[in-house]
């Protein structure tokens, strides 16, 4: 009865949804009847107004082009006034009206800003995540954004890669859960006014840039790209994501931006992809670079490869209209891409109301942007996204009653806690740094000595980076001197040091992980003086640490926690709260293992992780061995979580996992219960351990809860080279346990 009921309410929806196309369909079909070609190419087209940058600048009159039916959309156009008076020239001045669709790189918050992506993803907390999603979105769309770049979920193997800070790791199956998550929480159902337009980015592979050098080469073989790079897109648009930006590399040779195979048979037909597709930051014009010919020629690829719009190139705007002429482009084309972005704009309700994201009131605005909510809320996530690494003799928490040495660049800075993607933030003193959070933390108990004592990299050694503009620079020896003093007067010394946050991001590839020599000696120097210290890794990227792993008691990963990271960091350092994160990329010991990552393929010469001892004529290193520091899933507590034996139930190509975990300290807390396969023999290689499914148990000091993670047939399986994914009977090993590498096994035969 209760599934009769069920499947009556689907098919009402069903009929709704179809009943909305139609009527969408007709309205978007008697407008196009009444645009001229040139009208239709304006819709394919995107600029930027410039009040942001985040590529070469250009000088485009954006006013005049919307008003001549030039542009579809815009970029880089900050605050809702300016975007209101823009709205009203496409609406009031333009021939027919048609509103503009506003994009933004919003992608960890607008004013609020969280952690970055990568660090959320440490949080194994989607629906956290899809909060934080929801959240930038009221804020964004309160200030006329209707259409974010986000999310990112290009896997990410090789941390030299700067972009890896926004991406959710090494995991395809954690990567598309999160996917799912931010296309929810971005876009809704497009029926409320904080709905915004997700563009999922960068498709496809751009997190496999060789050498981890920013916009290089990509080449990789099918099964690789359907196994483990692809499933975080195709879950995006299995949630739904209206828009998909191509990313700047190749796929087999050809640009993704005209690689007909990308778009048009795995996007749009595998996968069943419905919305517009938008290159990225001048791409077409790009492709003349990469030699694939002259831009009308690069734009002609594109649009027949099924890309709809046009980011920056002015290829479309400029081409197209000759290229009908000529015969080499279809109308036909041209129509469906300027349908599909017609459809966006309708499907926003722009149509309804054009001014529906730029229309309040700076009162009412004012009820969306960093409320004391919103940052309440960012505060405790962001908590959760610190990585304990390290805490010898429970050195962590701190006791807000002592005298603490807060030492570093990273300590006192308010913009450097934002890291990467940032363009819209609210003024530097709106919210407090490290050091204002920690004195306010400690107020009438406690004291904290602030030096900064060193600058953040040697200066001059970066070529452009490495010397942030928001970290003063200091004269060396006199900061060191002041550290020296402050740490003595100190019961414990906190070091805020590590990366500053333009390290990482577009563009920001490095060839060492580790943290810069200026640091890094003052936290010897530090560390010689005998007292309890702990280190707060600031990163956008995995770093190396081996030195640091084994002569600091306390490593905790703070990645860039974003506005709140001060106050959270200091619920984590004082225990209100118990850290929680799990690592989602894998910390190398040395640079020269990257690409590091935890679900590899096998070798014929096999080495253990742990190995020691070099072995001639074996897949492994001279000078350090094959595993991780850290590996993937890591990640301490305050606590202590002990396993019981694992139970497997099979039932067809079911495997239900169960697995008692207690929480043996005395702290109530968070664990992320992990569970892996591992396919035993089959046609293609298959990765040493895959994630499968994994939990996040809030369990109190003390008590026992029974964890059950199901396996489906789907997880047993994989993708062919052609994206079918099939079955293969066999034996598999089920893993369960706290991370990648501490894991209990369990040989199961499945027919
Ligand atoms: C980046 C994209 C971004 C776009 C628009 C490009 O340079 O690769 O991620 O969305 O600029 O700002």
């Amino acid at each position: 009865m209760k599934r009769l009921a069920m499947c009556v309410a689907l098919a009402c929806v069903m009929l709704q949804a179809a009943a909305a196309d139609k009527k969408m369909d007709a309205f978007v079909s008697r407008l196009m009847a009444r645009m001229t070609l040139s009208e239709k190419i304006g819709q394919l087209n995107l600029q930027p107004a410039g009040d942001v940058t985040t590529g070469a600048a250009m000088d485009t009159e954006v006013g005049g082009m919307v008003a001549r039916g030039e542009l579809g959309a815009v970029l880089n156009l900050k605050g809702k006034d300016k975007i209101r008076a823009l709205q009203q020239v496409a609406v009031e001045k333009s021939r027919l009206g048609i509103p503009l669709l506003v994009g933004l790189d919003v992608i960890h918050g607008y004013h609020t800003i969280l952690p970055i992506p990568l660090a959320q993803a440490c949080s194994w907390d989607v629906e956290g995540i899809e909060r934080g999603a929801r959240m930038a979105a009221e804020e964004a769309s309160s200030d006329g954004i209707s259409w974010t770049y986000s999310p990112m979920v290009d896997i990410a193997l090789d941390a030299r890669w700067g972009r890896i800070a926004e991406g959710n790791g090494e995991d395809p199956y954690l990567g598309s859960l999160i996917a799912a998550a931010l296309v929810r929480g971005y876009q809704g159902d497009f029926s409320d006014r904080t709905h915004i337009m997700a563009c999922l980015k960068h498709y496809a592979l751009y997190g496999a840039v060789e050498a981890g050098r920013d916009y290089n080469t990509v080449d990789m073989s099918h099964l690789r790209m359907f196994n483990q790079y692809f499933p975080p897109y195709k879950a995006a648009v299995e949630a739904g994501v209206g828009s998909v930006m191509t990313s700047f590399n190749l796929v087999d040779g050809q640009h993704a931006t005209a690689n007909r195979w990308l778009l048009e048979d795995v996007l749009r037909r595998m996968w069943g992809f419905g919305g517009f597709i938008v290159t990225d930051y001048s791409s077409i014009a790009e492709m003349v670079r990469h030699g694939f010919g002259d831009l009308a020629h690069n734009s002609e690829l594109a649009l027949k490869a099924g890309t709809d719009m046009d980011m920056c190139s002015q290829g479309f705007l400029k081409h197209l209209e000759q290229l009908v002429k000529d015969g080499r482009v279809s109308k036909r084309l041209i129509d469906q891409a300027c349908r599909r972005v017609l459809e966006a704009k309708y499907r926003l309700g722009l149509f309804d109301d054009p001014y529906r994201h730029c229309g309040l009131s700076d009162a009412e605005q004012a009820k969306y942007l960093f409320t004391a909510e919103h940052r309440q809320a960012a505060r405790d996530f962001t908590a959760e996204t610190f990585v304990l690494l390290r805490n010898e003799g429970n050195l962590l928490p701190l006791s807000k009653d002592c005298k603490i040495a807060l030492i570093g660049p990273n300590a006192d800075t308010t913009d450097g806690m934002l890291g990467t993607w940032c363009v819209s933030r609210p003024a530097s003193d709106a919210y407090p740094s490290l050091r204002r959070a920690m004195e306010q933390a400690v107020e009438g108990r406690g004291k904290v000595f602030f030096a900064q004592g060193c600058n953040i990299a040697p200066y001059g050694r970066m070529r452009t980076a490495g010397n942030s503009w928001y970290i003063p620079e200091v004269d060396s020896e006199k900061a060191h001197t002041e550290a020296m003093e402050a740490a003595r007067q100190a019961d414990v010394i906190v070091c805020a040091m590590g990366e500053g946050a333009d390290y990482s991001g577009e563009s920001h590839s490095r060839t060492t992980l580790s943290m810069p020599e200026t640091q890094l000696s003052l936290l010897r120097d530090l560390a010689a003086l005998g007292k309890p210290i702990v280190l707060l890794n600031f990163a956008g990227r995995p770093t190396t640490m081996e030195w640091e792993r084994h002569h600091i008691p306390a490593i905790l990963n703070v990645w860039f926690g974003g506005t709140e990271m001060g106050t959270a960091l200091c619920d984590v350092l004082f225990g209100d709260k118990v850290p929680c994160g799990r690592l989602t990329v894998s910390m190398p010991r040395a640079v020269g293992q990257e690409p590091l990552y935890y679900n590899h393929l096998r070798t014929g010469r096999p080495v253990r992780d742990d190995e020691t001892r070099f072995r001639n004529y074996q897949s492994n290193y001279f000078e350090v061995s094959n595993g991780p520091a850290f590996p993937f899933g890591f990640g301490l507590s305050y606590t202590q979580f002990t396993y019981g034996p694992m139970q497997v139930k099979q039932q067809g190509r079911s495997v239900e996992v169960t697995v008692d975990v207690t929480n043996s300290g005395s702290r109530d807390a968070y664990e992320v219960v992990q569970c892996y396969i591992h396919d035993i023999a089959c046609r293609y290689a298959r990765p040493v351990k895959e994630l499968k499914a994994f939990e996040r148990v809030f369990l109190r000091a003390g008590e026992t809860k029974t964890v059950h993670l199901a396996l489906s047939e789907a997880s047993l399986s994989y993708y062919d080279m052609q994206g079918t994914l099939f079955f293969e009977p066999g034996e598999f090993d089920i893993m369960v346990g706290a991370n990648s590498r501490d894991v209990q096994t369990k040989r199961v035969t499945v027919k």
